[in-house]
């Protein structure tokens, strides 16, 4: 058998990955300008479409329109119908089974925003290469609306669609209180752009949710949202810092989606949960499901974490001192070091199947054997 596994064999394999990674990343840019400027959801009807008709539908310029069809040709997104005909008459169009994927935002499927988190996360690079250089942060609203936007439509569809069907009523003490009278409360500590809230208030009609997150248009797109869904008599949302001691009040569910490895002080947030929940209430932290211990070779979704990690994530949380500077990548142990260190008794890691997510229940109290 040859050995494949030469000085001259390895360079050239890594020479070649890297050329894959570079396209990959051009691939995303230009993923992220087609649903930016609209050029996906009007593809999304399967129709053929000219350059000149794509253009007008989306107020862009055939020039540019011409050049995204092609490269999108290229790189099998799209499909020409005939390379034969002369340009002002060539056809392009999507799938529908990519228009899923990048022009759906009902889908579970739905991963377009993916390259809106990706731009977001390299928008401030030169204060990120500062931040490395004198150990500072970079602060969140920095990255500004593509990545605050792109994080909250790719969860918001799992949030409207699985909360109330899978997630909750895998609990079922936590289900049945929160169907049941007096009316449960839920805090949901950064809840972002609201949709995790949203999507409890909508899967139990009975009760009052409140919103915490300290980024301000945040906040404010939240509340829009809750508007918009209907639910904004029941779904509030404040500005505040998780992990502001100060924060009092008494809920049934205390919830933190994706993002206790974002904080500065996650143990003072979760001690703020505790306090929240009490003796009685619930505690729930959804987070990357990331392995147990570092390796070499990491799974898909591990290299991706460490990607935002290494860009957006640990800088982002850095840029509130004194931090503990988690990054994406949040094991298991570090959680329930986390959560000892704010007084809870014990974290269960909840049986709900997700590909980059995964749960954990944190008990307030054991019970007495
Ligand atoms: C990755 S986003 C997750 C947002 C939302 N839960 C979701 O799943 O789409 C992390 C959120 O944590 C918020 N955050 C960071 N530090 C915070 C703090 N100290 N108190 C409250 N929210 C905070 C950020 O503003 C951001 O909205």
């Amino acid at each position: 058998m040859d050995d494949v596994n030469t000085y001259e064999q390895q360079r050239d394999r890594f020479l070649e990955r890297l050329l894959r990674s570079a396209r990959g990343t051009f691939e995303t840019f230009t993923v992220y300008i087609g649903h930016r400027l609209g050029y996906y959801a009007t593809l999304a009807g399967n129709e053929w479409t000219t350059i000149a008709e794509l253009a007008d539908k989306t107020g862009t310029h055939k020039r540019y329109v011409k050049e995204w069809l092609e490269q999108q040709t290229s790189v099998g997104i799209l499909e020409v119908e005939d390379t034969r005909t002369d340009e002002a008459s060539r056809r392009f169009r999507l799938p529908a089974a990519h228009a899923e994927v990048l022009a759906a935002p009902e889908s579970l499927n739905y991963l377009a925003p993916l390259s809106q988190i990706v731009v977001g996360a390299v928008r401030p690079v030169p204060q990120v290469l500062e931040a490395y250089r004198n150990g500072a942060g970079v602060p969140y609203g920095d990255y500004g609306a593509d990545l605050r936007e792109g994080q909250a439509a790719m969860n918001r569809a799992m949030f409207l669609k699985l909360m109330g069907s899978e997630w909750l009523p895998s609990i079922p003490d936590l289900h049945t209180r929160l169907r049941a009278d007096p009316p449960a409360r839920v805090a949901d500590i950064g809840c972002g752009l609201g949709w995790s809230s949203i999507g409890i208030a909508r899967a139990y009609p009975k009760i009052n949710v409140d919103g915490y997150d300290l980024d301000h248009p945040s906040v404010e797109a939240a509340r829009h949202n809750a508007e918009d869904s209907g639910v904004a008599d029941r779904v509030r949302f404040h500005v505040r810092d998780a992990s502001d001691p100060a924060l009092k009040g008494h809920y049934d569910l205390v919830t933190a989606f994706e993002c206790v490895h974002d904080l500065a002080d996650p143990i003072g947030a979760l001690r703020t949960m505790l306090n929240l929940a009490g003796e009685t209430g619930s505690v729930l932290v959804m987070d990357e499901r990331v392995a147990d211990v570092f390796a070499p070779h990491g799974s898909e979704v591990e290299q991706l974490l460490y990607g935002f990690s290494v860009l957006h994530c640990l800088p982002a949380g850095m840029a509130e001192q004194p931090s503990v500077g988690t990054g994406t990548i949040m094991r298991a142990d570090t959680l329930k070091r986390y959560a000892a260190d704010a007084g809870f008794c014990d974290v269960e890691i909840l049986p709900i199947e997700n590909f980059f997510f995964r749960f954990y229940r944190l008990k307030p109290v054991c019970p007495v054997s």
